[in-house]
């Protein structure tokens, strides 16, 4: 690709997913921050249902208080996973005598989805078939993030400090609710925290003081998710965030941020509706008000953590601390963060738009790295079959034949 040409790159954004809203603002942001003479943007938008759309109206935001599907210059869009596509097929069921599909190539594309279908590895395993750099985590870093007992579980093999906790299947508290009650109420002191498993953005986290909020929280966590986790909660502790930026090799911390709660813990209205903007806008405090030594060990936590998930591009890492005792526990790993925690490298010197190109490099160079590895393995295994007859299949016809399948 010579370096002068623009790259089409496809932005991708909203979800089938509780974070739909949050994503719209994120996927502006970083259409909005992308440099005109690099890159030629293709708006790409997931509706809550699951549907895609493109064309130029998803670019201004206004256009989603609409009825997007029947805006003019909006078309129905797939990002096909054959490899000679390399890209969208527009209109990819034409109606109309001379409607027609027409096939767009993408040199990249930048996922901005958060949380369900979108940061937990499902997107990033189509942009895998497609063969097309992406920007963010991959599969399985992002799956192991979004899935927040398993990455509590990978963290702590590393000697990460995280808090403790325990799994409740939603089977298990609808056959017996009591025994998970009991389970808990063992395991921890009041107050605990409910929350999804596979959720942000604070949807459906809860705070109980007592049983009777506990068994309330749960039975909302368990219709937003199959699996909840409860948690002991970390009282008197303020929340640090960190974002990263880089691959397994060598990753970069940003300053650290202290985003500041008047409720009892991070809501998502201050997270997203005190400023406006999505999460670029909520009251924090920036740099954290550390000492250098507690600011240098979170930072390598954060670090150390994106590497033991083998990360690739951006996350943000939240953290919760005690800073007199200079103890702290690693919270979450978010591969996607609100605003792509644009706002934190700012304040550590780097734009919007060089954040974006850093992200596009090591997409491209994943990419490299993993065409070093052969994925053709060739054997007479098919003609060698053929020649025998697929096992099983004489089975089942000679069943056929007396009728016992
Ligand atoms: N164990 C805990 N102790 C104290 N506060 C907590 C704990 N877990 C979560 N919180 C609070 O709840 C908020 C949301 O929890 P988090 O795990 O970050 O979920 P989400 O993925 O929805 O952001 C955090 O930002 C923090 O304010
Ligand atoms: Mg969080």
């Amino acid at each position: 690709m010579s370096a002068n040409r623009r790259q089409t790159l496809g932005v991708i954004f909203g979800g089938r997913s509780v974070e739909h809203d949050v994503s719209v603002v994120t996927g502006h942001q970083i259409m909005n921050a992308c440099d005109p003479a690099r890159y030629d943007i293709i708006p790409l938008y997931i509706d809550r249902d699951g549907r895609w759309f493109t064309g130029e109206p998803l670019r201004d935001l206004k256009s989603f208080e609409k009825d997007i599907p029947a805006l003019p210059g909006v078309q129905n869009v797939v990002l096909s996973p054959d490899v000679r596509q390399h890209g969208l097929i527009i209109n990819p069921l034409p109606t109309g005598l001379f409607a027609k599909s027409q096939s767009l190539r993408l040199d990249a594309v930048f996922p901005a989805v958060h949380g369900s279908h979108g940061e937990d590895g499902t997107l990033q395993g189509l942009f895998e078939l497609t063969d097309i750099p992406y920007a963010g985590c991959g599969v399985m870093a992002s799956a192991v993030a979004n899935d927040k007992w398993i990455c509590k579980q990978v963290l702590q093999q590393n000697g990460i400090p995280v808090v403790e906790g325990l799994l409740v299947h939603r089977r298990d508290w609808e056959n017996d609710p009591d025994a998970i009650v009991t389970k808990i109420l063992n395991a921890f002191n009041f107050p605990v925290f409910i929350k999804p498993d596979t959720l942000g953005s604070s949807i459906g986290i809860g705070r109980a003081e007592d049983e009777k909020l506990l068994r309330v929280y749960i039975d909302v966590a368990t219709q937003l998710d199959r699996r909840v986790i409860i948690e002991k909660a970390i009282t008197d502790c303020v929340e640090i965030n960190c974002a990263v930026l880089g691959d397994n090799r060598t990753v970069r911390a940003s300053v650290l941020e202290q985003p500041v709660s008047w409720e009892q813990f991070l809501t998502y209205e201050e997270k997203y509706l005190r400023g406006g903007e999505g999460m670029k806008s909520a009251d924090r405090l920036i740099p954290a008000p550390l000492t250098p030594e507690l600011t240098e060990r979170i930072q390598q936590t954060a670090c150390d953590a994106f590497k033991a998930i083998d990360g690739r591009g951006t996350a943000r890492i939240d953290f919760l601390a005690r800073p007199d005792e200079g103890v702290f526990y690693l919270n979450e790993i978010n591969t996607m963060p609100g605003s792509l925690a644009l706002y934190l490298w700012r304040e550590t010197g780097m734009s919007a738009a060089q954040v974006i190109d850093k992200l596009l490099d090591l997409a491209r160079e994943a990419q490299t790295e993993k065409r070093r590895s052969t994925y053709n393995y060739k054997t007479n295994l098919i003609a060698l079959t053929a020649s025998r007859g697929v096992k099983g299949l004489k089975g089942a016809k000679s069943a056929r034949s007396n009728n016992s399948l």
